[in-house]
């Protein structure tokens, strides 16, 4: 009888114990490049006495491990002192940085055995990449509970150097709490750099010294257009900016998450917002109107007025007062130049230059390299290099210009061999403005195209066919989120989530790791983060929640 009881109570134990969470480090997006099990190390046991250590005197890995601690109260209840240690720690969670650099700047080891768990990284980045990765491999569990960790090595080193998501704050204007949880996404999701899209012809969101205009005019539109360029307008204004003290806020939000803001303003095109406020800046003079329709316009700025170049350097010299980004974004696309042939300051300033057509390129179009050129040098003077969309490469511009290449893959694959820098961001894979099902019907309003889960995962951004020196110049991966369609933040997360997490493992994944039928399964445990945060997503890739009728958007 005896005998017995003590049976079932060990049972009980034992079926306890077996019952306790478990972190998953293969369940991660993106998964670590390795993770080699040690049986031997014993699994270490997360509980409500561990605590998280740092280096002393250490301000971005106190905020690192801040961050941990946080994240491990969001996934398991459990809320865990940070301390900061001279030397290294023993047991618990130790955030070290790997001083003999061994390591690539945003690469990350982690450890476990019985005794602890020790993040390394090169730099606190790689630290908080590692930091993610442990986050993610967490259970989500509804009441504080001790969590097993295998004793296990697992390393990461990311693809690409710039690891990009874009949002067009222009055409719809999303507030700072969106902003700042947009910049929670990418972190989540091991990117990098913010590109923020900030003026439009639709909208101009942000302030500038000695224009004031741009904010009090350009920021407002008196309606918007329905549907798909309906003949129908809503007639209701709609309008928005940050301010100084937002954007400021907003760029060290991002800089705490070692995100770079990288700030664009559209130039010489998408400029209707900016002509209204300031149609003497235009080659007709106006008037104009802050765009009502999406598509693109035939006024841009006068490339022949020096008043255009004036404002041009005010508005940088406030970007780069705003922004400490390396890189600015100065657009360059869909840059009509119907008006510029036509006007006499513009047809002035072709022969002062003494552009002509040559090699393929109108000498309309070499002026916009010769505005291009202007800009970028003023941007070298301060420091600053210029990033701008892959209509630059048609404008003869130096090659020290960064590419962002949309119109597919092969402007990318041009520029690269022609020796630009390139960011890939071809619209058929990464526009995450595109429908995410073929059954439109069912979707809340898109752009057009097509690009599912699947189709992001697979896409390469390193052409095969480039030379080794041409393949290097493929700096990264970006998507965009226009959002002309896109009027909210719940539309907008479900257009990224979950393709974004197929973005995360092509920009951190080498080809021969990726595998669409494993990262399914993972991106299955990732959504519990995105329920966790009640982050809105598609559920394309989990069909039966579509027939339970889950909210969408
Ligand atoms: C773009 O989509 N016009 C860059
Ligand atoms: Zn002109």
């Amino acid at each position: 009888m005896k005998k017995s009881f003590l049976f079932s109570l060990l049972m009980l134990w034992v079926m306890a114990a077996g019952a306790a969470p478990k972190a998953d480090y293969g369940q991660v997006v993106p998964v670590p490049d390795k993770i080699v099990y040690n049986a031997k190390g014993g699994d270490y046991v997360l509980s409500a006495t561990t605590v998280i250590a740092y280096p002393a005197h250490d301000a971005a890995m106190e905020r690192d491990a801040a961050f941990l601690a946080q994240y491990v109260k969001d996934m398991t209840r459990l809320d865990l002192p940070t301390v900061p240690v001279k030397s290294k720690g023993k047991g618990g969670i130790t955030l070290t940085l790997d001083r003999k650099a061994r390591l690539a700047p945003e690469a990350y080891v982690i450890t476990v055995d019985r005794r602890g768990v020790t993040v390394t990284g090169a730099t606190p980045a790689g630290v908080f990449y590692g930091i993610q990765t442990l986050r993610k491999a967490l259970p989500v569990l509804s009441e504080a509970q001790s969590v097993e960790l295998p004793a296990a090595r697992l390393e990461a080193q990311p693809r690409f150097g710039y690891r990009g998501l874009m949002l067009d704050c222009s055409r719809h204007f999303f507030p700072v709490k969106f902003v700042k949880q947009y910049i929670d996404l990418l972190a989540l999701h091991g990117m990098n750099r913010f590109h923020w899209h900030l003026s439009d012809d639709q909208g101009w969101r942000f302030p500038v010294p000695g224009y004031p205009r741009l904010t009090e005019v350009g920021s407002k539109r008196a309606q918007t257009v329905m549907g798909h360029n309906s003949e129908v307008l809503d007639g209701t204004p709609y309008g928005g900016y940050y301010t100084d003290e937002e954007i400021r806020d907003i760029v060290k939000y991002a800089a705490d998450r070692y995100i770079t803001i990288v700030p664009e303003v559209d130039m010489p095109g998408h400029m209707m917002a900016a002509l209204a406020a300031y149609p003497e800046l235009g080659c007709t003079g106006g008037p104009y109107k802050t765009g009502e329709y999406w598509g693109v316009y035939p006024d841009i700025l006068c490339a022949g007025n020096e008043k255009t170049y004036a404002f041009v350097k005010a508005v940088l010299d406030h970007v780069c007062d705003l922004f400490p980004s390396k890189y600015i974004h100065i657009g360059g696309d869909e840059s009509p130049r119907v008006r510029w042939e036509h006007c006499p300051r513009c047809q002035t300033m072709i022969a002062r230059q003494g552009l002509k057509d040559r090699d393929g390129h109108a000498k309309e179009a070499l002026l916009q390299g010769y505005f291009a050129h202007r800009v970028q040098q003023y941007l070298e003077t301060k420091g600053r290099h210029i990033i701008g969309w892959d209509e630059l490469l048609e404008c003869d511009v130096d090659t020290s210009a960064t590419i962002m290449s949309w119109r597919g893959a092969e402007p990318g694959a041009k520029g690269a061999t022609m020796g630009h820098d390139i960011i890939m961001s071809p619209s058929n894979a990464l526009y995450f403005d595109y429908y995410q099902s073929k059954d439109q019907s069912s979707e809340p309003p898109a752009i057009g195209g097509f690009s599912d889960v699947a189709n992001v995962y697979n896409m390469e951004p390193v052409p095969a066919e480039l030379t080794p020196q041409a393949k290097a110049h493929i700096k990264g991966v970006q998507a965009n989120l226009w959002t002309e369609y896109i009027s909210n933040p719940n539309q907008a997360e479900y257009m990224i989530l979950p393709r974004m997490a197929a973005l995360a493992e092509v920009q951190w994944l080498q080809p021969a790791e990726k595998d669409f039928g494993a990262f399914r399964k993972r991106v299955s445990s990732l959504r519990h983060i995105y329920d966790l945060y009640g982050y809105t997503y598609a559920h394309h890739l989990w069909p039966e929640e579509f027939r339970k009728g889950a909210r969408q958007y």
